[in-house]
């Protein structure tokens, strides 16, 4: 799909609102047959040899948002497909309110979403794109604004996209080398430097609550560190660290066969790290970001982790294992660990499908957070506001932190029996591992992946948070 800001296009997009009155032939039609409202995302087609058009519900014009541009312009972009249109015509109003530059990123974007799918082992595709072009007429003066909104758009969708691939793609194919590796080929041919340490140097680094859930897998751990300079003037950076199990069984606490069949996108917060990477990249955002991932299974063998293992890490803190499938925060313990006393990083975030219990309390239309830092999280949600995906911040008060104090060690890696708050726990055990950086932890369990389509979310990964850590690093 081409965009270009010009005349041309063999089908006119005629948007209309609520409650507006209209002269063209198809609307009228369509309008008496009550056949379209004018509701936002509504589509209708007269597509013949003399007319060609589709009309786009909008919804009422004062309450238009990015979100109902993102969701309007996706069902558009299905539309033309469905009626196999090579190319359109539509314009790009002023919204009062609304940024121009954000308003066109998010019509593009929803055009975009439109193609994405994950097909690779489909032998008959069911999403066929075929718009080649899209001409858009842009406010006046406005157009160096939108042709720079347009490839901010496309950078974002391709981030997005790359998050998506990653985490539909099965276990079997998708193991901490070759997570690595994709890495590599997404992200060092536009100026990130990726490194790659293997089992030695990890062990050097003394990451023994990473290595320990990686040790019962045949495939051996990778710890991804992928830095993106992008502001060499400024000492300020910024590490998004991404949970990056490949496979979680759950350990010898083993997980029931449903709650198994989707653990292949355990590395779903990893993915939204290269993911993004990627987006930056290309944009070329003046920051410094740095991508950290520690990748490994958590799988069963006669060398595997136990419950009541005490392990130690990177810290120095020692933790008891309560459950084994409690695995992902002694990954991100190091992880963390690494990220603001290695890398010195002044602010961290961290993404990760962490908690069944973030699932019960927030489905999968919200992210769950935690922080250390109202100041940072407020930056978050603002980043989150502009991305259109919701974030909602879980309590951090001090009585939470009793609960996962360890009998035999420093801490321990499950809430005491009959705890609850299990997503406020694992997040804020992370905050033990920051060295007091400013810090945000997101829980994605519920919002990384769906089993069904919704707005202009797909079946499978849905490449969240990808947008928010964006415009996080671009604009705070
Ligand atoms: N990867 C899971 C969390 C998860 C559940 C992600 C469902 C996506 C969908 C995580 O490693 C896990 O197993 N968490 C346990 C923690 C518990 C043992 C304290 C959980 O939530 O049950
Ligand atoms: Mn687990
Ligand atoms: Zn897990």
């Amino acid at each position: 799909m081409e965009f270009k800001i010009a005349a041309g296009g063999e089908v006119k997009v005629i948007l209309i609102y609520k409650d507006e009155e209209l002269t063209n032939e198809a609307y009228l039609y369509a309008k008496e047959k009550g056949l379209i409202q004018g509701k936002a995302g509504e589509v209708y087609s007269s597509i013949c040899k003399d007319e060609q058009v589709i009309i786009l519900g909008m919804g009422d014009k004062r309450k238009v948002s990015l979100e109902t541009l993102r969701k309007s312009f996706h069902a558009l972009g299905k539309e033309a497909m469905k009626y196999k249109v090579k190319s359109i015509a539509v314009e790009i109003p002023e919204f009062e309110g609304l940024c121009y530059k954000m308003t066109v990123v998010s019509a593009v974007e929803g055009l975009l979403q439109s193609e994405y799918s994950y097909e690779k082992f489909l032998t008959e595709k069911k999403v066929k794109p075929c718009l080649e072009e899209v001409f858009l007429s842009v406010a006046k003066g406005k157009e160096d604004t939108a042709a720079e909104a347009i490839a901010e758009a496309q950078n974002i969708a391709e981030g997005i996209f790359t998050a998506r691939d990653l985490v539909n793609e099965p276990a079997i194919n998708m193991y901490p080398e070759i997570l690595a590796n994709s890495a590599k080929k997404e992200l060092t041919a536009l100026g990130v430097k990726v490194e790659v340490f293997e089992k030695a140097k990890i062990e050097e680094l003394g990451m023994e609550a990473f290595l320990a859930v990686g040790r019962g897998s045949a495939k051996e751990s990778r710890f991804i560190v992928m830095s993106y300079a992008g502001n060499p003037d400024s000492k300020e950076k910024i590490a998004l660290v991404g949970k990056g199990i490949t496979y979680d069984s759950g350990g010898y606490c083993l997980k029931p066969a449903n709650s198994m069949k989707t653990m292949h996108t355990d590395m779903a917060g990893s993915a939204s790290v290269i993911g993004v990477l990627k987006a930056i990249a290309k944009s070329k955002l003046k920051k410094n970001v740095v991508g950290i991932v520690a990748a490994c299974e958590n799988m069963i063998s006669g060398d595997a982790y136990k419950t009541g293992d005490i392990i130690g890490s990177m810290s120095g803190k020692t933790i008891e294992v309560g459950n084994t499938d409690a695995e992902g925060r002694l990954t991100l313990a190091d992880a963390l660990w690494y990220a603001t006393t290695v890398e010195k990083a002044d602010k961290v975030v961290d993404i990760a499908t962490l908690t069944g219990a973030c699932i019960v309390a927030l489905g999968n239309i919200t992210t769950g957070a935690v922080t250390n830092d109202e100041a940072f999280m407020r930056d978050l949600r603002e980043a989150s506001s502009m991305a259109g995906e919701k974030v909602w911040e879980l309590p951090n008060f001090e009585e939470y932190k009793e609960l996962y104090k360890g009998t035999f060690a420093d801490l321990s890696n499950v809430g005491k029996d009959g705890a609850g708050a299990g997503a406020i726990i694992a997040g804020l055990f992370l905050a033990e591992f920051v060295n007091g950086t400013p810090w945000v932890h997101l829980d994605i369990a519920g919002t990384s992946y769906t089993s069904s389509e919704y707005g202009y979310m797909p079946k499978g990964a849905t490449g969240v948070p990808v947008k928010t850590l964006y415009y996080l690093v671009k604009e705070f």
